[in-house]
């Protein structure tokens, strides 16, 4: 099955890896981005770009009344949202109007153009402060900053949309998600990284000079905090299925993409140094970090078959030749 997708912020590090899968298996794929935080050099050679912003509609219209007059889009893939935790808490009115009215717009103009399927990135930031060490689809939902409480209303807002207008949805919820494609033409290229597996490998590569490890008395094997590692090819490959899952049942899913398995922060370290050393010094716990964090994988594995292939080897590995490309470029 050959499907038209629609990518909004495929430009970006998860929406460019979910248009090179979708790419590689078969599919026709249409990106939209303004660029804020994407790159043009991220989108695939052979997708077809246009520049717009999803919270400005007429935007959207314009692109959707060329491309759907050839063919109409068979599903939307939602990346477009802003997602730096802390500048979410300096800037709410920004990320509430971005990522909730940018979906809102989406949704009108979907239903304007009868476009039925609609694949969306959402976060472990819903939950809040986890309840339980292996998280599952079934927990409460309490998000605890804005960029959380964003995603958790267009979350809502699809659902609702959904539900009148005869529409499916398609929910992803992720955790840490790291490593590049295999090409290495793409991959996590930004200035102030946050996730540990780039700063990590940074350090290694002698781009940062130290890191530091938050706390290492935490109730788990070696004292530092686990967490649930994904490959970003993983979650692209998870995207492609989601897309054909909605096409062929006609019905919705929410799941969360995890591996069942937790990494500490000194075992990040260790596979990075299996390459090169690393210079970090323990500080301080910070604020709100729970000690163990795990997704459930089990619907994933169920509905729709998927569960993650690649492994923190191949997600360290991966960060680090992307990183090591990209040095040598600049
Ligand atoms: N990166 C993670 O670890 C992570 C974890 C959980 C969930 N997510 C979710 O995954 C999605 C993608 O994250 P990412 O890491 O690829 O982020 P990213 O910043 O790399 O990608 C977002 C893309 O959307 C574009 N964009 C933003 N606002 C837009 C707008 N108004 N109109 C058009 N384009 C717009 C940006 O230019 C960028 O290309 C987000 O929805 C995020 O909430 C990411």
């Amino acid at each position: 099955m050959k499907l038209k997708v629609c990518v909004i912020g495929g430009a970006g590090y998860i929406g460019s890896h979910a248009v090179y899968e979708l790419i590689r298996d078969g599919h026709e794929v249409v990106v939209i981005d303004n660029l804020s935080t994407g790159s043009r050099n991220m989108i695939h050679k052979d997708a077809k770009f246009y520049y717009g912003d999803i919270t400005n509609k007429q935007d959207l219209k314009n692109i959707f009344n060329i491309e759907c007059s050839v063919k109409p889009f068979d599903v939307i893939m939602h990346f477009a949202a802003k997602l730096i935790v802390p500048e979410s808490v300096d800037k709410p009115l920004e990320y509430y109007y971005n990522n909730v009215e940018g979906v809102r717009i989406m949704l009108e103009v979907m239903t304007d153009f009868n476009i039925k399927n609609v694949v969306f990135s959402s976060t472990a930031a819903v939950y809040g402060e986890p309840v339980n060490s292996v998280c599952s689809e079934t927990d409460i939902t309490c998000p605890i900053n804005p960029y959380g409480e964003t995603k958790l209303a267009s979350e809502k807002l699809i659902k609702w949309v959904c539900k009148k207008y005869n529409m499916n949805y398609c929910i992803f919820r992720y955790f840490n998600v790291a490593g590049a494609d295999k090409s290495l033409e793409i991959g996590l290229n930004k200035d102030n990284l946050t996730h540990i597996v780039p700063i990590t490998v940074q350090t290694a590569l002698g781009i940062r000079k130290s890191m530091d490890v938050y706390g290492n008395d935490y109730d788990t094997s070696d004292g530092t905090c686990i967490r649930d590692y994904i490959h970003v090819s993983d979650l692209a490959d998870a995207h492609v299925l989601g897309a054909k899952y909605l096409v062929e049942n006609n019905k919705s899913l929410l799941v969360n993409l995890g591996s069942n398995k937790g990494y500490s922060v000194l075992e990040i370290i260790k596979e990075v140094e299996k390459h090169y050393p690393v210079n970090y010094k323990i500080t301080d716990r910070r604020k709100g970090d729970p000690a163990k964090l795990i997704a459930s994988n089990e619907k994933a594995k169920e509905i729709l078959g998927w569960s993650p292939k690649r492994d923190l080897s191949e997600i360290i590995n991966s960060d680090i030749e992307y990183r090591k490309k990209i040095m040598n470029k600049s």
